[in-house]
């Protein structure tokens, strides 16, 4: 305890019927006209308009935007922003998986700040405060809820950029188990072994504290204890229940931690190939642990142990552990999917050492470490 640590968050809302405290938050926020940020399979699935009766219920009015894809792009923010202006709204409430989430977060700076998203790159580029903003996420796995985290496609660039501030703070999450009823079970496996990589990494994190360890720790034994049966068992609301509280913990563990190499690598396999985020890390994660373990074994090990890995079982136990979490997620099913050239490993290497998740990661990687890690990983 040498050195002095803050820790951010939002207020939050956890359990089950959250969603329906929409209206009263965005009222409290002081809001009259809302934008509703979302994406056309979260309106599919209902949740959306759970929201807006939530909304009308409040007396509330109310403009929807929901060109967002997954990795969301800059001109989707741009175009959002431009929205919120033209129809003077003055609150955001964001209903949906990261990218939706990303996205509201883009669209409060540049309403706020101006120029391009791309503008705010890095850390604490922020000036001015970003509108009100309340988060409703329906995965277990970006807690961009209460993160001070937003990632953006660079669009072209081809690359993703990382804005981390306190500004993007959300002023309220909501953030209900029930959502997760409704994803399908490839992003359900996704979002798991994304929220998996951000417990390790904030663990292992060159910034972490007492306070994120206890967190970081919090999620990996909940994931350790519920990570296959919640895949297996999706109408388990215990199980789903759990999932979310890890995604919440591990939110809060990464957010003020930050994260690392995989982190890293998959947000420059994302930008350029378009990859699924959760699916970059759950390929890359037991290879970069194996690179990373001699930087703080001790670590690593009360990982594999809070993973139900064998206690004193070493860098196998944890490679194990891991391993098993993996493979339950069946993403390493058809390996063909995610192949890259020797070339393209490179390439994305450079780029990696880049990112701003790299500075936290516990060992100082190179580039020829790095593309031999992407190439341990996709080459097939
Ligand atoms: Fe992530």
């Amino acid at each position: 305890m040498d050195s002095l640590r803050k820790f951010v968050c939002p207020e939050f809302v956890f359990g089950s019927g959250a969603v329906s405290l929409a209206g009263r938050y965005a009222d409290l926020l002081g809001g009259s006209r809302v934008l509703l940020v979302t994406d056309p399979g979260i309106r599919e699935s209902g949740w959306a308009s759970a929201v807006q009766d939530s909304l009308e219920e409040r007396g509330l009015n109310y403009e929807i935007f929901d060109h967002i894809s997954p990795n969301p792009r800059d001109f989707q923010v741009t175009e959002g922003a431009e929205f919120y202006q033209e129809k003077n709204c003055d609150v955001i409430v964001a209903v949906g998986g990261g990218s939706v989430l990303d996205a509201a977060k883009g669209i409060g700076i540049v309403v706020s700040n101006g120029g391009d998203i791309l503008d705010y790159e890095g850390v604490d580029a922020i000036p001015d405060p970003i509108p009100p903003l309340a988060c409703i996420p329906t995965t277990c796995g970006s807690s961009a809820d209460v993160s001070q985290f937003a990632i953006i496609n660079d669009t072209k660039g081809k690359r993703k950029i990382a804005i981390i501030s306190k500004a993007v703070v959300p002023d309220i999450a909501l953030v209900d188990p029930d959502t997760l009823e409704t994803m399908d079970d490839e992003l359900m496996a996704a979002v798991s072994l994304d929220t998996l990589t951000h417990s390790i990494e904030a663990y292992v994190s060159m910034a972490h504290s007492f306070i994120t360890d206890r967190h970081a720790l919090g999620a990996i034994s909940l994931l350790g204890e519920h990570f296959i049966p919640a895949l297996m068992h999706r109408d388990n609301r215990e199980y789903q229940a759990a999932m979310m509280q890890a995604s919440l913990e591990a939110g809060l563990a990464f957010s003020n931690a930050s994260l690392g190499l995989v982190h890293a690598m998959a947000h420059i396999l994302g930008g350029l190939k378009d990859f699924p985020h959760g699916i970059c890390n759950g390929l890359l994660l037991q290879n970069v642990c194996d690179f990373n373990y001699d930087a703080c074994p001790e670590r690593y090990d009360m990982i594999a142990t809070c993973l139900g890995g064998d206690p004193g079982g070493g860098r196998e136990a944890l490679l194990k552990a891991i391993g098993n979490l993996v493979e339950a997620s069946g993403i390493r099913e058809d390996p063909s999917r995610f192949a890259l050239s020797q070339g393209e490993c490179r390439t994305l290497a450079e780029l990696s050492l880049k990112d701003a998740c790299i500075v936290t990661n516990p060992k100082e990687p190179d580039v020829k470490e790095i593309a031999s890690l992407y190439e341990k990983t996709f080459r097939v």
